[in-house]
């Protein structure tokens, strides 16, 4: 959610953590700040922190800002509105001690309340606040045993990163529940809550692990725990291809990453096909034929664009492998003392497995004693390792806040998944076979869809002028419609409604009229007729359609005086088909906010990932 970066080494920091802040943008970005620990026997610490985007704060920060130790945040404001004041670092009110925070601490109230008790000058709004007093005040000797004995009076979540004036060497961090990764450089250390802030300096990392501390010097790290234990934490190289957290020529993220979905789609797919059975191998799911069949009932968990795409999923598992499915928003799930049976194959879909909704919806699942596979693109996320076995979603870094090519491979990660259930129930060989060749057809066919851009910007760019719009669908097209919907009002802010077609009638109908167009999935299967049916009752009341159907699906006489316009996208099997249709939304939901002039990759008052309830 919000973003940590850290650097001690041999050159100025300052610079170094701007940079790798405007990396992070795209995780939280209502305001950013940085402290540096100046040169000099006094080390002073510098502080630069202020509403607003990074590059605000890189165009005003002080000309002496110097410094070789630093610490910067970019933040999503949860305790207080984003001002100047709340935003990170937070300081102990003496210039000593510096700490950027991601997470939330639960106690916070009692420790305000504390501290207040005792004199202390409370500035912010915020539930940091409270770790720069706490570090500030402790009479332990060092640095580790300060955070140590802070972190120890604290409940909740946190990465943190905290600088300390008479520490001048050195960056102390400690993990519960939010991501840190140190990054080794030569003669210099690196810490960030993202890989995508350290692959531009180095791609030797070391990950902490829930309730460890770290001390980073220019020459090293040491891990330990809370009783100041040493904990070894190898160093790995990750395989990353710096390039792929750059924006190239493409004018934002997300239409880079829209692009590339058709590269994305064949590495989710790649080794995990087997034309001979009909069927796939989906190695990290560790489930034997036995155990695949004694599963009764399949339940998907997921948030947001994730959820949208658990619901196709669960429509293929119960066409395939017809094992009843159903997805549910993580967050609802785990509020309601959810039912778990021994029988059921718990999925949990996350692109960034950070969400914390999801993480939380798994791990009471597991202590009840359920099994969650999950769906996950970020290697190594906490869901990842929450969870008893996944399918990996291998569709590359995606920065943008809405989700496209993880999306993608969601969805052919849970094609995979069904494919490989039905294989071991009544999903017959020639059935199995023709998905087989349908998801080896899948790449081109988005391609195809994607290479109609030109077109779906022109008629994107009239949507954007409706103020109000309807997504309607039914069955596999449901959650086409629901994604669509998603899409677009996230990015364009205009307001647009998912429903079911066979719906309309009852409701909504009341509502069309020529300022309202109807974006209406037709996909070609046995419903195709009964949508059609539908179309023209809104054409009948004057209400533009947007059809998104295929080539030689036969819409009737549709009134001469209609607007009508028809996207037709490639033809899959019509299992597979849904996500063809997904993909044309996106490049309407994207070019109606482009044609708005909107910053698609940062919507307003939203972030990539939702590490905070
Ligand atoms: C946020 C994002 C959505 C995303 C959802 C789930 O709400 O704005 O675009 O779909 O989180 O994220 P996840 O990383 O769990 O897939």
């Amino acid at each position: 959610m919000c973003g940590i970066v850290g650097y001690v080494g041999g050159q100025q920091a300052a610079p170094l953590l701007l940079e790798g802040l405007g990396r992070l943008e795209h995780r939280g970005y209502d305001s950013a700040g940085v402290a540096v620990l100046g040169p000099g026997r006094e080390s002073r610490l510098r502080v630069a922190k202020r509403a607003g985007r990074v590059r605000d704060l890189a165009e005003r920060l002080p000309k002496r800002f110097a410094g070789k130790v630093g610490v910067g945040h970019t933040r999503w404001a949860t305790h207080g509105p984003a001002n100047d004041v709340n935003a990170h670092p937070h300081t102990d009110g003496k210039g000593d001690v510096a700490v950027v925070h991601n997470g939330i601490i639960d106690n916070a109230a009692a420790l305000r309340a504390e501290l207040t008790d005792a004199g202390v000058d409370l500035v912010s709004d915020t539930d940091t606040e409270v770790l720069a007093h706490l570090i500030g005040r402790s009479s332990a000797e060092s640095l580790e045993e300060k955070v140590a004995e802070a972190v120890a009076r604290v409940e909740g979540t946190y990465g943190l990163a905290v600088l300390h004036a008479a520490y001048p060497d050195r960056i102390v961090v400690a993990r519960n529940g939010s991501p840190l990764i140190i990054g080794i450089g030569d003669h210099e250390m690196f810490v960030a809550s993202d890989l995508a802030a350290l692959v531009r300096y180095t791609t030797r990392v070391a990950h902490l692990d829930d309730g460890e501390l770290a001390t980073l010097t220019a020459e090293g790290f040491h891990t330990f725990r809370q009783d100041l234990s040493a904990v070894s934490r190898a160093a790995e190289t990750v395989d990353v291809d710096p390039a792929a957290y750059d924006a190239g020529d493409h004018e934002s993220y997300m239409h880079k990453e829209m692009l590339e979905q058709p590269e994305a789609a064949e590495r989710v797919l790649r080794g995990r096909l087997d034309e001979r059975f009909g069927t796939s191998h989906l190695g990290g799911l560790d489930l034997d034929a036995r155990e695949l069949r004694a599963i009764r009932r399949v339940k998907v968990l997921g948030c947001g664009s994730a959820y949208y795409v658990g619901e196709m999923g669960a429509g293929l598992v119960e066409e395939l492998a017809r094992i009843p499915a159903d997805a549910e928003p993580a967050s609802e799930f785990r509020y309601r003392n959810p039912i778990i049976e021994p029988d059921t194959l718990y999925v949990a879909v996350s692109q960034s497995g950070e969400t914390v909704d999801t993480l939380l919806a798994v791990q009471e699942i597991r202590r009840k004693g359920g099994r969650v596979v999950g769906l996950v693109n970020v290697v190594g996320s906490a869901i990842a390792r929450e969870c008893d076995g996944g399918i990996y979603l291998h569709a590359g870094p995606e920065v943008a806040v809405a989700s496209t090519k993880a999306l993608t491979n969601m969805f052919v990660g849970f094609a995979l998944l069904a494919l490989q259930l039905g294989r071991v129930r009544d999903l017959s060989i020639s059935d199995g076979r023709r998905l087989v060749a349908g998801l080896q057809r899948l790449p081109e066919q988005l391609g195809e869809v994607l290479a109609q851009e030109p077109a779906l910007t022109e008629l994107a760019g009239r949507l954007a002028q409706a103020e109000n719009l309807f997504f309607v669908g039914r069955v596999r097209g449901y959650p086409v419609a629901r994604e669509g919907a998603q899409k677009f009002k996230e990015i364009s802010y205009r307001h647009a409604e998912a429903y079911q077609t066979s719906e309309l009638k009852h409701g909504p109908l009341a509502l069309i009229d020529a300022s309202v167009p109807t974006v209406a999935i037709v996909p070609d299967d046995e419903l195709t007729e009964r949508n059609v049916a539908a179309l023209h009752e809104v054409a009948a009341r004057g209400g533009p359609l947007v059809v998104v159907t295929h080539a030689g699906v036969d819409l009737g006489d549709l009134p001469a005086q209609a607007s009508v316009d028809r996207v037709d996208v490639p033809r899959n099997e019509r299992e597979l088909d849904p996500i063809l249709l997904t993909v044309a939304l996106q490049l309407l939901a994207y070019h109606a906010a482009a044609a708005l002039g909107h910053d698609i990759d940062k919507p307003r008052n939203l972030a990539k990932s939702v590490t905070v309830e």
